[in-house]
């Protein structure tokens, strides 16, 4: 056990699922594992371990934010020695070509901040995806119908921001999309020597204002998982 987690030693997985929902935890372990188990619940930040084609993998609740998803990232790692830790989550679109329904997968999460800041001092660190996971992630995804974009994303500390020149910026720089936790995903698993990688479905569009239907993200939801869960375990 830990701080923020109630597993006992051994109900982590070496893969570890990180929706920022924990009833999208909960839907996921449900829809796509066998022989599940509950390991954590602490907090409602719900994770579960099951089996996937016979293989362990957790899917662990991460929160919103940078703040709340080093925390588990943290413990994951450091106490349950997690190997492999896949974001699965949501973004808001930035480009004209990226569409509803698209799914990204994050070569780079760019931002303002993260919990890791102090660390760096003067540095400027570029979070980056793990190579091998998002060469699989392309591979897999390019196997399905879904249409998706390979590229780099920007990690906000804010969902409703009053800066919408930095949305603008970083639009024009040709990133992706928007989301709150990727770039401190990636920094913890650059600090520890893990394997780090975010898939996310676009739920809604900063350029056109459009979102999806809560059918639609459920839906959306099941091919990013699909996507997670080969990318994980490709050879
Ligand atoms: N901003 C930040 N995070 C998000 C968004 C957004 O527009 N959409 C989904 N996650």
């Amino acid at each position: 056990m830990t701080v923020h987690i109630g597993a006992q030693p051994g109900d982590i997985a070496d893969i570890v699922l990180l929706p920022g929902d924990p009833y999208r935890a909960k839907w996921a372990a449900g829809t796509f594992l066998t022989d599940v188990r509950l390991v954590n619940k602490v907090r409602g930040m719900l994770g579960f371990t099951g089996l996937w084609n016979g293989k362990r993998v957790t899917i662990q609740g991460s929160g919103m934010g940078m703040p709340s998803l080093s925390i588990y990232v943290n413990e994951l790692i450091r106490d349950y020695d997690a190997k492999t830790l896949i974001r699965i989550g949501s973004c808001g679109g930035m480009q004209e070509n990226v569409g509803i329904r698209d799914v990204i997968i994050a070569m780079t999460a760019s931002s303002v901040n993260t919990p890791s800041r102090t660390v760096f001092r003067e540095l400027n660190f570029a979070p980056c995806a793990d190579w091998q996971l998002l060469q699989n992630a392309v591979v897999v995804a390019g196997q399905k119908s879904t249409k998706f974009h390979v590229g780099g994303i920007y990690s906000s500390d804010v969902f409703y921001d009053e800066r919408p020149d930095l949305n603008a910026e970083m639009t024009r720089h040709g990133i992706l999309g928007v989301e709150m936790e990727a770039a401190e995903l990636y920094t913890l698993a650059a600090r520890y020597g893990r394997r780090a990688l975010a898939i996310l479905t676009v739920s809604d569009h900063l350029g056109t204002g459009a979102a999806l239907s809560s059918e639609a993200r459920e839906h959306s939801f099941s091919d990013m998982m699909e996507i997670a869960l080969e990318t994980a375990f490709a050879a």
